[in-house]
Protein backbone atom coordinates (compact mmCIF):
# COMPACT_ATOMS: atom_id res chain seq x y z
CA UNK A 1 0.00 0.00 0.00
CA UNK A 2 1.30 3.33 -0.62
CA UNK A 3 1.86 5.37 2.55
CA UNK A 4 4.70 7.70 3.97
CA UNK A 5 5.53 9.86 7.17
CA UNK A 6 7.49 13.13 6.75
CA UNK A 7 8.69 15.40 9.31
CA UNK A 8 9.46 18.53 9.12
CA UNK A 9 10.16 22.02 11.09
CA UNK A 10 8.61 25.12 11.40
CA UNK A 11 10.33 28.50 10.20
CA UNK A 12 10.56 31.90 11.30
CA UNK A 13 10.81 34.71 8.88
CA UNK A 14 12.82 36.93 10.02
CA UNK A 15 11.89 39.22 6.57
CA UNK A 16 8.09 38.80 6.76
CA UNK A 17 5.22 37.97 3.99
CA UNK A 18 2.22 39.62 4.72
CA UNK A 19 0.13 40.25 1.87
CA UNK A 20 -0.33 38.35 -1.78
CA UNK A 21 -0.17 39.66 -5.15
CA UNK A 22 -2.94 36.80 -6.09
CA UNK A 23 -5.12 34.80 -3.83
CA UNK A 24 -5.08 32.08 -6.49
CA UNK A 25 -2.15 29.81 -6.14
CA UNK A 26 -1.26 31.86 -3.50
CA UNK A 27 1.78 34.16 -4.46
CA UNK A 28 3.02 36.58 -1.80
CA UNK A 29 3.54 39.93 -2.70
CA UNK A 30 6.78 40.39 -1.52
CA UNK A 31 9.72 38.00 -0.91
CA UNK A 32 10.75 36.73 2.51
CA UNK A 33 13.77 35.29 4.49
CA UNK A 34 13.53 32.63 7.35
CA UNK A 35 15.16 30.51 9.38
CA UNK A 36 13.86 26.80 9.97
CA UNK A 37 13.77 25.46 13.70
CA UNK A 38 14.79 22.20 15.16
CA UNK A 39 13.38 20.45 18.12
CA UNK A 40 9.58 22.14 16.85
CA UNK A 41 8.36 18.95 14.61
CA UNK A 42 5.14 17.82 12.17
CA UNK A 43 4.80 14.55 11.81
CA UNK A 44 2.58 13.74 8.93
CA UNK A 45 1.38 10.40 7.61
CA UNK A 46 -0.61 9.69 4.25
CA UNK A 47 -1.49 6.80 3.26
CA UNK A 48 -3.95 5.46 0.37
CA UNK A 49 -7.47 5.24 1.76
CA UNK A 50 -11.60 4.45 1.14
CA UNK A 51 -12.13 8.59 1.73
CA UNK A 52 -10.10 11.69 2.45
CA UNK A 53 -9.71 11.66 6.56
CA UNK A 54 -7.60 14.45 7.93
CA UNK A 55 -6.80 13.64 11.90
CA UNK A 56 -4.73 16.71 13.32
CA UNK A 57 -3.03 15.75 17.00
CA UNK A 58 -5.95 13.01 17.41
CA UNK A 59 -8.35 14.77 16.59
CA UNK A 60 -10.54 14.49 12.71
CA UNK A 61 -11.32 17.53 11.68
CA UNK A 62 -12.55 19.05 8.45
CA UNK A 63 -9.89 21.29 7.50
CA UNK A 64 -10.70 23.70 4.38
CA UNK A 65 -6.98 25.06 3.85
CA UNK A 66 -6.51 20.74 3.64
CA UNK A 67 -8.88 20.21 1.25
CA UNK A 68 -8.57 23.26 -1.41
CA UNK A 69 -5.08 22.25 -1.37
CA UNK A 70 -5.80 18.66 -2.21
CA UNK A 71 -8.59 19.83 -5.15
CA UNK A 72 -5.40 21.76 -6.39
CA UNK A 73 -2.95 18.70 -6.16
CA UNK A 74 -5.24 16.38 -7.63
CA UNK A 75 -5.72 18.46 -10.61
CA UNK A 76 -2.27 18.08 -11.43
CA UNK A 77 -1.76 14.62 -10.09
CA UNK A 78 -3.87 11.55 -10.26
CA UNK A 79 -3.96 10.82 -6.40
CA UNK A 80 -6.63 8.10 -4.28
CA UNK A 81 -8.20 9.20 -1.20
CA UNK A 82 -5.74 9.72 1.41
CA UNK A 83 -6.06 9.30 5.48
CA UNK A 84 -3.81 12.28 6.72
CA UNK A 85 -2.80 12.38 10.23
CA UNK A 86 -0.64 15.04 11.45
CA UNK A 87 0.61 15.83 15.16
CA UNK A 88 2.94 18.66 16.16
CA UNK A 89 4.55 18.94 19.80
CA UNK A 90 4.17 22.52 20.07
CA UNK A 91 0.64 24.53 19.98
CA UNK A 92 -0.73 24.79 16.56
CA UNK A 93 -2.44 28.09 15.31
CA UNK A 94 -0.71 30.02 17.26
CA UNK A 95 1.60 32.17 15.87
CA UNK A 96 4.58 28.89 15.58
CA UNK A 97 4.13 28.50 11.98
CA UNK A 98 2.60 25.14 12.59
CA UNK A 99 1.41 25.23 8.74
CA UNK A 100 4.34 26.00 7.69
CA UNK A 101 5.79 22.53 8.87
CA UNK A 102 2.28 20.95 8.38
CA UNK A 103 1.90 21.94 4.71
CA UNK A 104 5.82 21.23 4.15
CA UNK A 105 5.67 17.56 5.56
CA UNK A 106 2.09 16.88 4.21
CA UNK A 107 3.63 17.50 0.14
CA UNK A 108 6.91 15.56 1.39
CA UNK A 109 4.61 12.55 2.24
CA UNK A 110 2.39 12.96 -0.84
CA UNK A 111 5.42 13.15 -3.11
CA UNK A 112 7.06 9.90 -1.70
CA UNK A 113 4.20 7.73 -0.67
CA UNK A 114 2.48 8.39 -4.41
CA UNK A 115 5.90 8.86 -6.45
CA UNK A 116 5.28 12.03 -7.60
CA UNK A 117 9.08 12.71 -8.14
CA UNK A 118 9.07 16.50 -7.55
CA UNK A 119 12.55 18.13 -6.48
CA UNK A 120 13.23 20.27 -3.54
CA UNK A 121 12.06 23.69 -5.83
CA UNK A 122 8.49 21.89 -6.97
CA UNK A 123 7.71 20.61 -3.19
CA UNK A 124 8.67 24.25 -2.09
CA UNK A 125 6.33 25.54 -5.20
CA UNK A 126 3.30 23.42 -4.30
CA UNK A 127 3.93 23.67 -0.28
CA UNK A 128 3.71 27.28 -0.96
CA UNK A 129 0.08 26.64 -2.53
CA UNK A 130 -0.91 25.35 1.12
CA UNK A 131 0.34 27.90 3.08
CA UNK A 132 2.88 31.34 1.83
CA UNK A 133 5.66 30.16 4.61
CA UNK A 134 5.23 26.54 4.11
CA UNK A 135 7.56 27.02 0.71
CA UNK A 136 10.64 27.95 3.15
CA UNK A 137 10.24 24.95 5.86
CA UNK A 138 10.99 22.78 2.68
CA UNK A 139 14.86 23.97 3.23
CA UNK A 140 16.92 23.79 6.39
CA UNK A 141 18.95 26.97 8.01
CA UNK A 142 18.39 30.28 6.22
CA UNK A 143 15.58 30.12 3.70
CA UNK A 144 14.56 32.83 1.24
CA UNK A 145 11.23 32.71 -0.87
CA UNK A 146 11.62 34.64 -3.80
CA UNK A 147 10.10 34.96 -7.41
CA UNK A 148 12.84 32.70 -10.36
CA UNK A 149 11.87 32.37 -13.31
CA UNK A 150 8.49 33.53 -12.79
CA UNK A 151 8.16 30.75 -10.34
CA UNK A 152 7.49 31.48 -6.39
CA UNK A 153 9.70 29.10 -4.52
CA UNK A 154 12.07 28.93 -1.70
CA UNK A 155 15.81 28.14 -1.74
CA UNK A 156 18.50 27.37 1.41
CA UNK A 157 20.64 30.31 1.30
CA UNK A 158 22.80 28.98 3.96
CA UNK A 159 22.95 25.84 5.70
CA UNK A 160 22.33 25.71 9.39
CA UNK A 161 25.54 24.35 10.13
CA UNK A 162 27.34 27.72 8.56
CA UNK A 163 25.71 29.96 11.33
CA UNK A 164 23.95 27.91 14.57
CA UNK A 165 22.27 30.72 16.25
CA UNK A 166 19.67 29.66 18.66
CA UNK A 167 16.11 30.63 18.95
CA UNK A 168 14.72 31.43 22.78
CA UNK A 169 10.62 31.20 21.83
CA UNK A 170 8.41 32.86 25.23
CA UNK A 171 5.33 31.82 24.74
CA UNK A 172 2.63 33.76 26.26
CA UNK A 173 -0.74 32.28 25.21
CA UNK A 174 -1.48 28.46 23.92
CA UNK A 175 -4.70 29.73 22.57
CA UNK A 176 -5.75 29.84 19.10
CA UNK A 177 -5.48 33.08 16.86
CA UNK A 178 -8.12 34.96 16.48
CA UNK A 179 -7.99 35.76 12.62
CA UNK A 180 -6.41 33.97 10.37
CA UNK A 181 -3.25 35.05 8.43
CA UNK A 182 -4.75 34.27 4.78
CA UNK A 183 -8.07 36.42 6.00
CA UNK A 184 -5.59 38.96 7.87
CA UNK A 185 -3.40 39.69 4.82
CA UNK A 186 -6.66 40.10 2.62
CA UNK A 187 -7.76 42.80 5.51
CA UNK A 188 -4.37 44.95 4.96
CA UNK A 189 -4.38 44.70 1.33
CA UNK A 190 -7.84 46.07 1.26
CA UNK A 191 -7.79 48.61 4.23
CA UNK A 192 -4.36 49.60 5.32
CA UNK A 193 -2.76 52.78 4.71
CA UNK A 194 0.13 51.78 4.81
CA UNK A 195 0.15 48.34 2.81
CA UNK A 196 1.94 50.26 -0.11
CA UNK A 197 5.03 51.26 1.64
CA UNK A 198 5.01 47.64 3.22
CA UNK A 199 5.08 45.96 0.11
CA UNK A 200 8.11 48.55 -1.38
CA UNK A 201 10.16 48.33 1.91
CA UNK A 202 10.04 44.68 2.16
CA UNK A 203 11.58 44.13 -1.10
CA UNK A 204 14.69 46.04 0.46
CA UNK A 205 14.63 44.97 3.67
CA UNK A 206 14.31 41.20 1.66
CA UNK A 207 17.50 42.16 -0.30
CA UNK A 208 19.59 43.76 2.80
CA UNK A 209 18.67 40.47 4.66
CA UNK A 210 20.21 37.88 2.33
CA UNK A 211 23.33 40.22 2.76
CA UNK A 212 23.51 40.35 6.23
CA UNK A 213 23.02 36.68 6.29
CA UNK A 214 25.76 36.06 3.56
CA UNK A 215 28.29 38.34 5.60
CA UNK A 216 26.98 36.91 8.69
CA UNK A 217 26.58 39.79 9.64
CA UNK A 218 24.42 39.45 13.07
CA UNK A 219 23.52 43.42 14.32
CA UNK A 220 22.31 43.99 10.77
CA UNK A 221 20.77 41.26 10.25
CA UNK A 222 19.07 42.17 13.47
CA UNK A 223 17.93 45.29 13.02
CA UNK A 224 16.46 44.70 9.67
CA UNK A 225 14.44 41.94 11.21
CA UNK A 226 13.11 44.00 13.89
CA UNK A 227 11.87 46.61 11.73
CA UNK A 228 10.57 44.08 9.40
CA UNK A 229 8.56 42.48 12.50
CA UNK A 230 7.55 46.06 13.48
CA UNK A 231 6.25 47.38 10.19
CA UNK A 232 4.19 44.25 9.76
CA UNK A 233 2.40 44.73 13.12
CA UNK A 234 2.17 48.71 12.20
CA UNK A 235 0.60 47.51 8.95
CA UNK A 236 -1.59 45.20 11.08
CA UNK A 237 -2.71 47.52 13.70
CA UNK A 238 -3.68 49.94 10.68
CA UNK A 239 -5.98 47.60 9.33
CA UNK A 240 -9.94 47.75 9.92
CA UNK A 241 -10.93 45.93 11.98
CA UNK A 242 -7.30 46.26 13.61
CA UNK A 243 -5.39 42.93 13.65
CA UNK A 244 -4.25 43.01 17.01
CA UNK A 245 -2.25 39.77 17.70
CA UNK A 246 -0.35 40.92 20.76
CA UNK A 247 -1.02 41.09 24.53
CA UNK A 248 0.87 42.61 27.49
CA UNK A 249 3.56 39.76 28.14
CA UNK A 250 4.40 40.40 24.22
CA UNK A 251 5.36 44.48 24.70
CA UNK A 252 6.75 43.44 28.25
CA UNK A 253 9.33 40.27 26.38
CA UNK A 254 10.21 42.25 23.85
CA UNK A 255 11.37 45.57 26.45
CA UNK A 256 13.30 42.43 28.15
CA UNK A 257 15.12 41.51 24.41
CA UNK A 258 15.72 45.65 24.52
CA UNK A 259 17.10 45.36 27.85
CA UNK A 260 19.31 42.90 27.34
CA UNK A 261 20.81 44.13 24.07
CA UNK A 262 21.54 47.42 26.12
CA UNK A 263 23.30 45.26 28.43
CA UNK A 264 25.49 44.01 25.38
CA UNK A 265 23.73 40.64 24.74
CA UNK A 266 23.32 39.45 21.23
CA UNK A 267 19.96 39.21 20.62
CA UNK A 268 17.47 40.38 18.47
CA UNK A 269 13.31 39.70 18.70
CA UNK A 270 10.87 38.60 16.17
CA UNK A 271 6.65 38.27 16.57
CA UNK A 272 4.20 36.56 14.16
CA UNK A 273 0.69 36.41 14.14
CA UNK A 274 0.30 35.71 17.10
CA UNK A 275 1.59 37.14 20.64
CA UNK A 276 4.70 34.46 21.41
CA UNK A 277 7.88 36.26 20.98
CA UNK A 278 11.00 34.71 19.46
CA UNK A 279 14.48 36.09 20.07
CA UNK A 280 17.08 34.89 17.90
CA UNK A 281 20.47 34.80 19.85
CA UNK A 282 24.03 33.95 19.27
CA UNK A 283 24.61 30.36 20.43
CA UNK A 284 26.61 31.40 23.53
CA UNK A 285 23.75 33.94 24.93
CA UNK A 286 21.11 31.39 24.80
CA UNK A 287 20.70 30.35 28.12
CA UNK A 288 20.76 33.58 29.74
CA UNK A 289 18.15 34.91 27.33
CA UNK A 290 15.84 32.31 27.90
CA UNK A 291 16.64 32.82 32.00
CA UNK A 292 15.57 36.40 31.41
CA UNK A 293 12.57 35.72 29.08
CA UNK A 294 11.08 32.95 31.54
CA UNK A 295 11.56 35.92 34.05
CA UNK A 296 8.94 38.45 32.13
CA UNK A 297 5.39 38.20 34.34
CA UNK A 298 3.04 36.67 31.87
CA UNK A 299 5.38 34.27 29.94
CA UNK A 300 4.25 30.72 30.47
CA UNK A 301 7.10 28.85 29.62
CA UNK A 302 10.26 28.98 27.26
CA UNK A 303 11.22 26.72 24.15
CA UNK A 304 15.20 26.92 23.04
CA UNK A 305 15.90 25.70 20.15
CA UNK A 306 18.48 25.79 17.13
CA UNK A 307 18.50 25.55 13.20
CA UNK A 308 16.71 22.95 11.85
CA UNK A 309 16.87 20.68 8.55
CA UNK A 310 14.39 21.00 5.65
CA UNK A 311 11.10 18.51 5.57
CA UNK A 312 12.26 14.74 5.06
CA UNK A 313 10.70 11.44 5.07
CA UNK A 314 11.18 9.45 8.09
CA UNK A 315 12.77 6.01 6.94
CA UNK A 316 11.12 3.22 8.02
CA UNK A 317 13.24 1.07 10.55
O1 LIG B 1 2.08 31.26 5.41
P1 LIG B 1 1.09 31.80 6.32
O2 LIG B 1 -0.23 31.95 5.65
O3 LIG B 1 1.01 31.04 7.58
O4 LIG B 1 1.52 33.32 6.72
C1 LIG B 1 2.73 33.62 7.39
C2 LIG B 1 2.66 34.93 8.02
C3 LIG B 1 3.76 35.26 9.03
O5 LIG B 1 4.11 34.14 9.78
C4 LIG B 1 3.21 36.32 9.97
C5 LIG B 1 4.98 35.86 8.34
C6 LIG B 1 5.89 34.89 7.61
O6 LIG B 1 6.54 35.31 6.65
O7 LIG B 1 6.00 33.71 8.04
Amino acid sequence: MNQATALAHPNIALVKYWGKRASENNIPATPSLSITLDTLVTRTSVRESEQDQIEINGSVVSDTKIEDFLVRLRAAYSLPPLAIESSSNFPTSAGLASSASGFAGLLTAIDTAFGLDMNASERSIWARRGSGSAARSIFGGFASLEEENGHWCARGVLPREAWPLKVVIAITSETAKSVGSTAGMERSEKTSPYYGAWTESTRLDHAAGLSAVSRQDFSRLGSIAESSCLKMHALMLSSQPPLFYWNGATVETIAAVRELQGGGVRVFFTVDAGPQVKAICQENAASVVAERLASVPGVLRTLVCGLGPGAYVDQPG
